[in-house]
């Protein structure tokens, strides 16, 4: 059986403590894409987990976790990440693969992300300035450095002084210093040592898995909204993150998975630029943001807070063929007095519907006639809309004690049916606090 679990919205949906709990049958689990820009929190026993690249499956027993061909790796992200484990007493040699193909982050990949991003001035994408843009296009480009090297390592040494003098040239024209490539090579011969035994061809291991019908997790990182091909670009991330990225970066035939869980948070955050349709200001989102410690895991960033956006999430489902709902943090909703929820949109106050296209808006023409879609939109669209809500009743009660839906009070109860009616898609997990017991499976 092979499961997938991803973000439906903008990253941070709390897919961390989904997969932790789905992990515990699991025989492996796997990240396949995206780097140390995503974050997941797991809390076990009251102690927060922050992880960035080790997938969030090495918490249970049973399962082996692999980073996968699809992943970029941060040396010190992934020694630290290391450290953290083995002083909890874990053997790593046992537990965790990385695959060869593995792409690594390099000190001139932070340096020019950051460079851009300063660059840009008022119109920065907000990135986390980890360099993934940036090692996903030597990646493409063929200047690539990946674990495979490293473990050759004069072949690592030859590469990164090649790479390092082209890259020298592109910072000295933003201004930044150049960089030394002596200053890594004692980190990089670190790592290189460190993982030389854990680096295994995961595709015979994922071969043999699927031959013996083993559980595989798949662990989705950021969200659908941010994919590189279909998100609001340029305000995306680097690698693709619906499902048939599963094939690409871990070599799994994605047509194998049984179960594709989309991962739904109760209303809407996202950190970095770009529009966000149900943006919400003032006392709500301070509310929700403190209640949800609505802070970026990666960057520590305050989190823009929305109200949930319906149409984002179907679009969602759709590309990644979705069958299973799991809904989070709905007890930050309590104490809320009304819960608006986003059905659609409308175009300068009007609906679009039967009118004819203005001249110059872009792709959005196309949908005149039609419904507006989120899937039509590009951000010079999606900026323009204004959300079409469904004002729903809050309550009071607190539910972070509460493990049966019938116990939930009514009103949640009719938000949460409201968002399966919508999605035509059945909600199986509802998360009512971050510790691990705290969910309800239906
Ligand atoms: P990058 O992935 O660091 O290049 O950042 C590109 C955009 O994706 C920025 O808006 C980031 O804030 C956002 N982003 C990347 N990864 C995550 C994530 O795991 N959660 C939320 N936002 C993310």
């Amino acid at each position: 059986m092979i499961k997938l679990v991803i973000g439906s919205q903008w990253g941070d949906e709390g897919k961390g403590k989904i997969v932790d709990m789905m992990a515990e049958k699991a025989d492996l689990v796997v990240r396949f894409h995206g780097g140390n820009n995503a974050g997941h929190t797991v809390v076990v026993n009251g102690r927060k987990f922050p992880f960035h690249l080790i997938p969030s499956g090495i918490l249970q027993k049973k399962p082996i976790v692999i980073i996968a061909d699809g992943v970029v790796i941060d040396p010190d992200v992934l020694m630290e990440e290391m450290a953290i484990f083995e002083k909890m007493g874990m053997n790593l040699k046992k537990k965790l693969v990385i695959s060869p193909r593995c792409h690594l982050i390099m000190p001139y990949h932070k340096e020019l992300d950051q460079a851009y991003e300063n660059a840009r001035g008022k119109n920065k994408l907000g990135t986390t300035k980890r360099g993934i843009g940036q090692v996903y296009a030597d990646k493409v480009s063929y200047n690539g450095i990946r674990i495979y090297e490293l473990l050759n390592w004069s072949l690592f040494v030859e590469k990164f002084k090649f790479q390092t003098e082209i890259k020298n040239k592109i910072l000295m024209t933003f201004g930044v210093s150049p960089i030394k490539i002596e200053t890594y090579l004692p980190i990089f011969k670190k790592l290189a040592e460190k993982i030389r035994p854990m680096v295994r061809n995961t595709f015979s291991i994922f071969q043999k898995a699927i031959s013996q019908k083993k559980q595989i997790l798949l662990e989705g990182a950021h969200g659908v909204m941010l994919d590189n091909s279909f998100g609001l670009y340029p305000y995306v991330t680097a690698s693709n993150v619906i499902e048939g990225e599963v094939n690409i970066g871990s070599g799994i035939p994605s047509k194998k998975i049984e179960e594709i869980w989309g991962v739904v948070k109760a209303y809407t955050s996202r950190v970095g630029g770009g529009p966000l349709p149900t943006e919400l200001f003032g006392k709500t989102a301070d509310y929700i943001r403190e209640k949800g410690y609505e802070y970026g895991t990666t960057t520590g960033r305050p989190r823009r807070i929305g109200w949930l956006d319906l149409p984002a999430v179907k679009f969602a489902c759709q590309l990644s063929s979705v069958n299973r709902i799991a809904i989070t943090k709905i007890d930050i909703l309590s104490g809320l007095s009304q819960i608006k929820v986003c059905l659609s949109y409308k175009l300068n106050g009007k609906s679009s519907k039967g009118r004819s296209p203005p001249k110059g808006d872009g792709p959005l023409v196309q949908t005149f006639g039609r419904k507006i879609e989120f899937s039509h939109c590009g951000y010079l669209e999606l900026e323009k809309l204004t959300p079409v809500y469904k004002i729903l009743p809050g309550w009071k009660e607190e539910i972070t004690k509460v493990r049966k839906f019938n116990q939930l009070p009514k009103n949640c109860q009719k938000y949460l049916k409201f968002i399966e009616n919508y999605l035509k898609i059945k909600v199986k997990i509802i998360s009512v606090s971050p510790e691990r017991e705290a969910s309800m499976y239906l």
